[in-house]
């Protein structure tokens, strides 16, 4: 492998950098190219930059390959269990029994909301979106857990113990039931089941299928290296804000229809077709206009051009959940056809447009009597430990780091004069 790339720009050649990761991804470093030659690398919406070298994920787009910490996604899914994978995204290793042990009596610790943060729920009107309220209560954690260098590891258990309090709570605010407190016993899906769904005057039985799901789900959205919402994570954490402000910010940059939100509107859109007669080529048409702003919600990603690992197992997981509990979804079958009316499609395969996380993920959390308003939310709760992580990877880098601050190339007005028009009262 060569290690150096050359430019050549008018007249003098400049030599850059080539650095090459673990799986062979290679890259030109253009980090001094500014000093030595005056250019800067333009590259709008990143399609082309790594933005950092990453230890956490890692990801062959054009094979469909997911690997936590080198551990391939269908065997984390088939095999883990949430609270080992937050460890190990954020740690870096699996932890042996005892260590696990720990790290689960550090998250069962954390789970209590304090009381006076219930009263920030009263606040909101009933029909508040859920993701609004989780990014607000992240932010306000900060008023009640200063960060201080020595409380970084109580920190990261605290977001993730209390983030399902918050989510539940949350929910039960949404539909003016009495909260839930949570109940340490059960495992970190159960118990945010039981905050969700139980309350206080019924017994509840928690649904082994469903504590089984959601510890796939939660799996499946642990990480996916340099996204929107954790490079928002970066972002934010490189200005020196704290831990529940990164966070708070990564929420918000999930929550957008083209990244987390997705979940919500793919189940929307399917009860759109479904209201509209089911009419499949008739809705193709609707997204392959170009001048109609509807998408085909669920499908295609800026780096899986071939298929979304997660996608398939989730498609697998659905008709497996659907059959042991008995049930038959109309949406279902709908969005099965939908995808196979698109992947016949030359519009969809020529762009290399697959379902991804998001298309088949909903069907799942309505079957397990989540509301689609709250499916972001379910995504948020997975993809804590991946912001962590990336954070962690960001704060202990023994390089160092410096805030993100991206150039621009300047393409307004020229210099002009800003003359005096008599406007100082108005
Ligand atoms: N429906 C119709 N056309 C699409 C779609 C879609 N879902 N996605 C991409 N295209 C077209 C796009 O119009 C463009 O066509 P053309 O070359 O003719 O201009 C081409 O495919 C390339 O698309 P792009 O917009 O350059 O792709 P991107 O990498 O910027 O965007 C995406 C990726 C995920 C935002 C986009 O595919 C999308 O909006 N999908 C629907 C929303 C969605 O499902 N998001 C969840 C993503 S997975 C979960 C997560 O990690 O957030």
């Amino acid at each position: 492998m060569s290690t150096h790339a050359k430019l050549t720009y008018e007249g003098k050649e400049y030599t850059l950098p080539v650095v090459e990761g673990t799986e062979g991804e290679r890259a030109v470093d253009v980090s001094q190219l500014r000093q030595s030659s005056g250019l800067v690398a333009l590259d709008p919406s990143f399609g082309n930059t790594a933005a950092t070298e990453s230890s956490i994920t890692f990801i062959h787009g054009e094979e469909g390959i997911l690997r936590y910490r080198g551990y391939p996604i269908e065997q984390v899914a088939e095999r883990g269990r949430f609270t080992e994978v937050c460890y190990l995204l954020i740690y870096g290793e699996r932890p042996s029994p005892e260590k696990l042990r720990e790290f689960r009596k550090r998250l069962t610790y954390h789970t209590l909301l304090h009381e006076d943060m219930k009263k920030f729920f009263e606040g909101y009107p009933a029909n508040a979106h859920p993701m609004a309220m989780l990014a607000a209560m992240f932010a306000s954690l900060a008023t009640f857990y200063p960060e201080e260098s020595t409380a970084v590891d109580d920190n990261i258990a605290r977001v993730i113990a209390k983030s399902k309090t918050i989510a539940a709570f949350a929910y039960k605010k949404s539909i003016g039931q009495p909260f839930m407190y949570p109940k340490n016993d059960l495992s970190w899906p159960a118990n945010f089941l039981r905050m969700m769904f139980a309350v206080p005057s019924e017994p509840y039985e928690i649904p082994e299928v469903f504590e089984d799901a959601l510890n796939l789900l939660l799996i499946l959205h642990a990480d996916h290296e340099q996204n929107c919402s954790t490079s928002t994570m970066r972002m934010v954490g490189s200005s020196e804000a704290n831990l529940f402000a990164s966070l708070s910010a990564a929420i918000c940059a999930l929550w957008g229809p083209r990244h987390g939100g997705a979940n919500q509107r793919v189940i929307e859109m399917l009860e759109a077709i479904q209201e509209d007669g089911a009419d499949l080529p008739g809705f193709l048409d609707k997204v392959k206009d170009k001048k109609s702003d509807v998408r085909l919600m669920g499908f295609g990603h800026r780096v899986y051009k071939n298929f979304d690992p997660r996608a398939r197992i989730l498609k697998r997981a659905a008709d497996r959940i659907f059959n042991e509990l008995g049930i038959s979804d109309p949406l279902l079958e709908l969005a099965k056809r939908l995808e196979e009316t698109a992947l016949e499609d030359p519009y969809f395969v020529e762009r290399k447009l697959y379902p991804n996380v998001d298309f088949y993920s909903g069907l799942i959390y309505r079957a397990m009597g989540i509301p689609t308003s709250m499916f972001t939310v379910m995504f948020t709760l997975g993809r804590l430990p991946g912001w962590i992580a990336h954070w962690l990877e960001m704060k202990t880098d023994p390089s160092g780091y410096r805030i993100h601050r991206p150039r621009q190339i300047y393409a307004g007005p020229r210099e002009r004069e800003f003359d005096d028009r008599g406007t100082r009262h108005m």
